[in-house]
């Protein structure tokens, strides 16, 4: 028989770390488990009644039918006064499109720039699909490790240093999964500068704007007309509205960047899902108040964890200034074992451990380009926040 052959364009792109972790602690609560899952990248909130309603409203009035490809004008003209309000920001409805979640219109953003061999900027510690994405649109990631000493903040001089004749893009991603890092206006303003006078695209991916606990946000774009120009900014309903299955996101630039991710979207998807987009309406109008008890838990979460972690005394961690994630240094369990001769060599290693010995699910930090990290979400129960760091301190204190 012949054999049947996949695409070269999967070759070295890896599964999400995220996800795969995420199935293993389902698998072992299903199993009867007490399992405490720390791997979740979504908030344990609902959506909001207005949203609901909206949607429902949809339904029952029959807005069935295929959507413009690049979303209902009522949502691109509604995403303008967003812009406007929180982001000091003037687009028209032409310079934005509507997408299946953000991280469609991150895909469509590489699919419609990157040519073969073409290299993408990417700070790291990095979100696990940033490498991914720019391999599967035939480009070359380009991750540039930041510092914990810095805070995880990417410097100027790093930027000059990673750029080259081939550099097509940078993402930018603050606040950021998974260090929760956080610019100011003037390191910010400091990146932006060292872009200048090139033809360098910034993704600023602002999936997390409103969860933030220290700091103001700030949209690159915002920064200069400079920024303004060369930016698309990358935004959606997933983690602010509790909205992830919903998929929808959107996103705003330059016109021509936009109608051609909307050309690569009407040949994709056709669009996004029509009943997201009139619930997503709804969402744009709520105040900022509407989720501030969530911002408050995971406040509060953050800090317990950060009591725990602090009180055992032997890990490092960055406190995360916004996005719902503590990024755990974890690198003093490598090279000790557990029962007897299992020596743990690294993030995965000990991911595995502690969601088999202590029924904790974690995210190894390898799959952020950080393998001396866990990453850890609060956005889950106080009480699951408390077991579960106790847990993870108990389960590493055995370790020999
Ligand atoms: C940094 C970052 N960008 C984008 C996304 C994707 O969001 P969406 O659900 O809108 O596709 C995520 C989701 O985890 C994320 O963490």
């Amino acid at each position: 028989m012949t054999t049947l052959k996949l695409s070269s364009r999967l070759d070295g792109v890896a599964e999400s770390s995220t996800l795969k972790m995420n199935a293993a602690a389902r698998e072992l609560a299903a199993k009867g488990h007490k399992v405490v899952n720390l791997t979740a990248g979504e908030p344990d909130f609902p959506v909001l009644d207005p949203v609901k309603d909206a949607a429902i409203a949809a339904i029952t009035g029959n807005f069935n039918k295929y959507t413009p490809a690049a979303g209902i004008p009522e949502l691109r003209k509604g995403l303008t006064r967003k812009f406007e309000k929180d982001n000091g920001l003037a687009y028209t409805p032409e310079d934005i499109i509507v997408t299946v979640g953000a991280k469609q219109a991150i895909f469509n953003f590489l699919l419609a720039t990157i040519n073969s061999g073409d290299e993408v900027i990417i700070p790291g510690p990095y979100w696990v699909s940033y490498p991914d994405m720019v391999k599967l649109a035939g480009g070359w990631p380009v991750t540039v490790d930041t510092d914990a000493k810095a805070g995880f903040k990417l410097t100027p001089a790093q930027l000059k240093g990673a750029l080259t004749p081939k550099t097509r893009a940078l993402i930018l991603n603050a606040p950021s999964n998974p260090t929760g890092v956080v610019y100011t206006r003037g390191e910010m303003q400091a990146l932006a500068k060292v872009l200048e006078g090139t033809d360098v695209w910034v993704v600023s991916d602002e999936i997390y704007e409103k969860l933030i606990f220290e700091g103001e946000f700030t949209s690159f774009a915002a920064l200069s007309p400079d920024a303004f120009k060369r930016t698309l900014t990358v935004n959606g309903f997933s983690k602010t509205y509790s909205m992830t299955g919903w998929r929808l996101g959107y996103a705003a630039g330059p016109k021509p960047l936009i109608a051609a991710m909307a050309l690569l979207q009407g040949q994709s998807t056709s669009g996004a899902n029509s009943v997201a987009q009139r619930a997503a309406l709804a969402a744009l109008d709520l105040p900022d108040s509407a989720f501030k008890p969530m911002v408050e838990a995971f406040r509060r979460r953050r800090d317990r964890m950060a009591e725990i972690f602090s009180a055992a005394g032997n890990f490092s961690f960055v406190k995360p200034a916004g996005a719902f994630y503590f990024f755990l240094n974890v690198e003093q369990a490598y090279g000790k074992a557990y029962n007897h001769d299992q020596v743990l060599t690294g993030s995965e290693d000990l991911a595995f451990y502690l969601l088999n010995a202590a029924h904790v699910g974690t995210v190894p930090g390898n799959g952020f380009g950080a393998d001396a990290y866990l990453r850890l979400s609060f956005a889950v129960s106080d009480s699951d926040v408390e077991e579960g760091s106790k847990r993870i301190v108990d389960a590493i204190a055995k370790l020999r």
